[in-house]
């Protein structure tokens, strides 16, 4: 029987942690009773933030019954077993993006949330931005015309030290590459506006950085509509973030969303359907925000969370696929570095 107030376990309280804590504080319906962490000094500081009591193994925080849900923000090749281990203690569970590393991983997860009654919800929480949520509307409501093309660019800028100081990022085991880690937001907006792809071919490459697994990506894709679009994704683009752009063209109308935080519109030719302006370059914690206000209704009101485990599924699968047809090039050793790996 949950209380009035969702009481959350965080499990992991590393740089995305903070973005949970700061909106967790910010919902009246919500509180965090407990941390988790291995690191000794990252779960006293997030404990001291949060008033919370803070364990150095996550299976404490499984064990207490006046928990009801775990927000799960370790490294992404954790991501599935946490998940279950947390399912099956009865656990409602937000896991961040992406949600597992294997396809099979997913499924046992989504298999489990439906047996054990419990909700799993996945971070994407690009899908809440105001920009996003009118774009799916003009999508839906058929304005567009037919849909022709969707593609999304996400050209970053990660220094090597972005890699190395962590032992997980850059990974195979436990991250993925750039369309595992960062496009993958990006890739789960354009499948949401788009549908499933049915055919595709892609490149894979590490050209810049020293990591397992590439940095740079470009895939072509058929939609089963028929649509074609792409994918092209890096972390090579010195010095900075240069742009994150979904198009999407109609037989009727085209749309560019773009901004900092994929949060307003480049463009928006859409019949008899004015431009709506949205409010941009909201505060970092903002998506989560929006994430875990949905995901704390959702346990309140009894439906299921707007991105469950089978929509959190769909864009993993994407990249599965993309790493299944490609092998990765690599730059030859020796070489000039694109993204000056001592940066
Ligand atoms: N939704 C988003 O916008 C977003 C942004 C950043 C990261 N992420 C995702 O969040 C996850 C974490 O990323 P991050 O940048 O916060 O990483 P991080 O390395 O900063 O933090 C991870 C934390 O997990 C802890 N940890 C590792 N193993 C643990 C274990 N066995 N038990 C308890 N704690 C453990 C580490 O000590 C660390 O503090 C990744 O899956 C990443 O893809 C999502």
């Amino acid at each position: 029987m949950l209380s009035e107030k969702i009481r959350f376990g965080l499990i992991g309280c590393g740089a995305v942690a903070a973005k949970h804590i700061e909106a967790i504080g910010r919902l009246r319906n919500s509180t965090i009773l407990a941390v988790a962490d291995k690191d000794r000094c990252r779960v006293q500081e997030a404990a001291n933030r949060v008033s919370a009591d803070m364990y150095l193994d996550y299976r404490f925080i499984l064990d207490r019954p006046d928990i009801d849900a775990v927000i799960i923000a370790t490294p992404s090749g954790l991501h599935a077993k946490m998940t279950l281990e947390s399912l099956d203690a009865g656990k409602h569970v937000l896991v961040e993006k992406p949600m597992a590393m294997t396809v099979e991983d997913a499924d046992l997860m989504i298999e489990m949330s439906g047996s054990k009654k419990k909700a799993l919800g996945v971070v994407y929480h690009n899908r809440f931005n105001q920009a996003s949520q009118i774009l799916k509307t003009a999508v839906e409501s058929g304005k567009l015309g037919r849909l022709i093309w969707g593609s999304a660019s996400v050209r970053w800028y990660r220094p090597q030290k972005y890699y190395s100081e962590s032992g997980w990022r850059g990974t195979e085991a436990m991250d993925g590459g750039v369309l595992m880690n960062q496009a993958i937001h990006h890739i789960d907006l354009l499948l949401w506006l788009m549908g499933d792809v049915d055919q595709l071919s892609a490149f894979r490459a590490t050209l810049g950085h020293d990591i397992e697994a590439e940095d740079t990506a470009v895939a072509s894709l058929r939609f089963r509509s028929g649509a074609l679009g792409s994918i092209d994704a890096t972390t090579c683009a010195y010095p900075e973030n240069l742009e994150e752009t979904l198009t999407i063209i109609g037989t009727q109308g085209s749309v560019v969303m773009g901004g900092k935080k994929l949060d307003s519109f480049r463009f928006w030719n859409v019949p008899s359907v004015p431009m709506t302006p949205v409010l941009e370059d909201r505060p970092n914690w903002y998506g989560h925000y929006e994430v875990l206000r949905d995901f704390t209704e959702s346990l309140l009101h009894g439906r299921a969370p707007s991105v469950d485990g089978t929509e959190g599924r769909k864009s993993l699968a994407l990249v599965r696929w993309i790493y299944q047809q490609t092998p990765i090039m690599r730059f030859p050793r020796g070489g000039d570095s694109l993204c000056k790996p001592t940066n």
